[in-house]
């Protein structure tokens, strides 16, 4: 049976710039939404490479998400990899820190914006 929406705010949606991304904690959780050409996602604030919080220096290029750390990307329509820690300036680091961890998808939550607030469902 699927749980009822629980929409939380995140941020005013004036504050979230097209290809910018935004993070909060929601309760217990830390998430992340994102403005792209394609519309507004949001996700797992946390880079499924390492944890960092991608909130902290996260861009949307060529419409996807990339973690500053070690460079992973990530497609907002559906959390899957696009391209998993290339660490652009340092090829050889990033392909060492790639085979630490197992390429995963980010958990991605129904977005929406409400009342001029961007609103993330963590039931979703
Ligand atoms: S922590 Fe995000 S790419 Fe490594």
């Amino acid at each position: 049976m699927d749980k009822a929406p629980k929409w939380k705010r995140v941020c005013k949606s004036s504050k979230l710039k097209m290809n910018k991304v935004k993070g909060k904690a929601v309760g217990t959780k830390m998430v992340l939404v994102m403005r792209t050409e394609d519309g507004i996602f949001g996700s797992n604030a946390l880079c499924r490479h390492m944890a960092w919080p991608m909130h902290w220096g996260g861009k949307i290029k060529d419409g996807c998400l990339r973690c500053p750390l070690h460079q992973t990307t990530y497609h907002p329509g559906d959390g899957s990899v696009n391209e998993w820690s290339p660490a652009h300036y340092f090829p050889a680091y990033g392909r060492f820190l790639g085979k630490l961890r197992t390429p995963s998808s980010l958990k991605m939550y129904d977005v929406r914006e409400h009342d001029g607030y961007v609103e993330i469902d963590l039931n979703s």
